[in-house]
């Protein structure tokens, strides 16, 4: 047995037991990926990080940002046309590094679709109460924040309730779940465009002076911060088992999405600190806020309705990432192989539920703020192996040619590694700390269980 336990591409390629059904096409993708892209990021970030680091440069943040992911999209690509099985950095990771490795980028994964889930649910929940109490419909206090008594909150429950009735959409089957994705898309990037269309006539350019006011500093800190817009694109790979001709249209799916909220982030940065000066903005809703500052109230509502419907179908798209890797995982037993178990909608309905239930767990009671920290931490590990990985990806023999190859090899991996390496290291020391923690408690669990059980030990 090889002592590393890789997986062999063609064995993966070949017909399994269990399998998803392959009935996305490269439209879907980028739906899937705009879905799961354009969030709180868009809605919420832009306010703060406009106002405290990086000014009218926060479009500098933005395009850097767009410009370490679409390296490490280009890697996804690669890889994603190359093994299109589900399962993601972590299948691709088993194919060229091995178990360990694998078990690793899987339990990063897992923090970075369960936390940024469990953020973007907290954020939905803050919209949809004040929303609400616009309608003069008030939830008790107690119930709409995580547990800390002294604020008087002590269980979200519109977070919780959101997860679970997502989760139970997913059980649904995900063409179900995809109808509804695409209405939902449709519903947000309409409101984006609507906000830039006619914010653009209420730009008083001596907003944008001076550009930028806290530096280059504050412009790579915007962009460490901003990173989290574009988290999701990843998940995009999850789908790779239920694609049709996955070769050309998983890289139309990941890259294509990035493309496409790379350019309304860019627009709708400039048109916000266009509208309003940037030390107005350290809202929790600027992009509302921008609209009311101008009187524009109706505009304001849909933009909030937008924003409810957006964070809606990131936590879907990000929930259904999570499930598909915890499928991947019972499927090489690494968890129980329950967990690859499908229902009659081709679903895997336990890894649903189990991945739904702790995420609602978190979105419920952990005041989140301190931890979206994480979620970039474990996106960007799984972004740094799957980099490297294609410089070992090349060397393997069995790939089946035609599919997607990243320009420039090998500079581009190459650039895309150190660059996530360099964002690591602007996270704080007490992320690190938690990160280590988290790493600690997978690799028991893989000692412990996955190691025995793994399908590669009884080949
Ligand atoms: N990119 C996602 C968002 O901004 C996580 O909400």
């Amino acid at each position: 047995m090889n002592k590393l336990k890789k997986k062999n591409i063609q064995d993966l390629l070949e017909k399994k037991d269990v399998t998803l059904k392959r009935t996305l096409t490269g439209f879907d993708l980028i739906m899937l990926g705009v879905g799961a892209i354009i969030g709180t990021g868009i809605f919420i970030l832009p306010g703060t990080v406009a106002a405290l680091h990086a000014g009218p440069g926060i479009v500098y943040s933005f395009i850097i940002a767009a410009i370490v992911c679409s390296f490490a999209a280009m890697c996804y690509s690669e890889f994603a046309s190359s093994v299109p099985i589900t399962g993601s950095a972590y299948t691709y990771s088993y194919t060229v590094f091995g178990e360990v490795v694998a078990w690793i980028v899987a339990w990063a994964l897992v923090l970075e679709y369960g936390l940024a889930s469990a953020s973007v649910a907290t954020g939905w929940s803050a919209y949809f109460v004040s929303l609400l109490e616009g309608l003069q419909v008030h939830i008790p206090t107690a119930l709409t924040g995580p547990y800390n008594p002294q604020e008087g909150t002590y269980i979200n429950l519109p977070a919780i309730i959101i997860v679970l009735a997502l989760a139970f959409l997913l059980t649904a089957g995900i063409r179900e779940s995809n109808r509804l994705n695409r209405i939902m898309v449709f519903i947000k990037v309409g409101v984006i465009l609507l906000f830039i269309v006619v914010g653009v006539f209420y730009v008083r350019p001596e907003n944008w002076q001076p550009f930028m006011p806290y530096g280059w500093n504050g412009v790579f800190s915007g962009a460490a911060l901003v990173f989290f817009a574009y988290l999701g694109f990843d998940a995009v790979s999850a789908a790779a088992e239920e694609v049709k001709n996955p070769q050309k249209n998983m890289p139309i799916g990941i890259i294509g999405s990035l493309l496409i909220c790379t350019g309304l982030y860019i627009a709708v940065s400039l048109v916000l600190t266009g509208m309003v000066t940037y030390t107005d903005l350290n809202v929790s809703d600027p992009v509302s806020f921008a609209m009311e500052m101008v009187n524009q109230d109706w505009i304001a509502g849909f933009v909030s309705l937008g924003a409810i419907t957006g964070m809606i179908t990131v936590i879907l798209v990000l929930l259904y990432g999570g499930t598909r890797l915890l499928f991947a995982l019972g499927r090489d037993q690494l968890l129980p192989k329950s967990m690859s178990k499908l229902n009659a909608k081709d679903t895997p309905v336990l890894s649903t539920w189990i991945f739904a239930i702790l995420i609602a767990f978190c979105a419920g009671f952990i005041p989140l703020s301190k931890l979206a920290e994480m979620t970039n931490m474990g996106t960007l590990l799984a972004f740094t192996i799957v980099s490297i990985g294609v410089l070992f990806l090349r060397r393997n023999p069995d790939i089946p040619t035609g599919g997607f190859k990243v320009p420039l090899f090998p500079i581009i991996p190459i650039l895309s590694f150190v660059l996530c390496i360099f964002l690591i290291a602007q996270l704080s020391l007490q992320t690190l700390i938690a990160s280590g923690i988290w790493f600690l408690i997978g690799i028991l669990i893989y000692l412990v269980y996955g190691k025995q059980h793994s399908l590669m030990n009884h080949k």
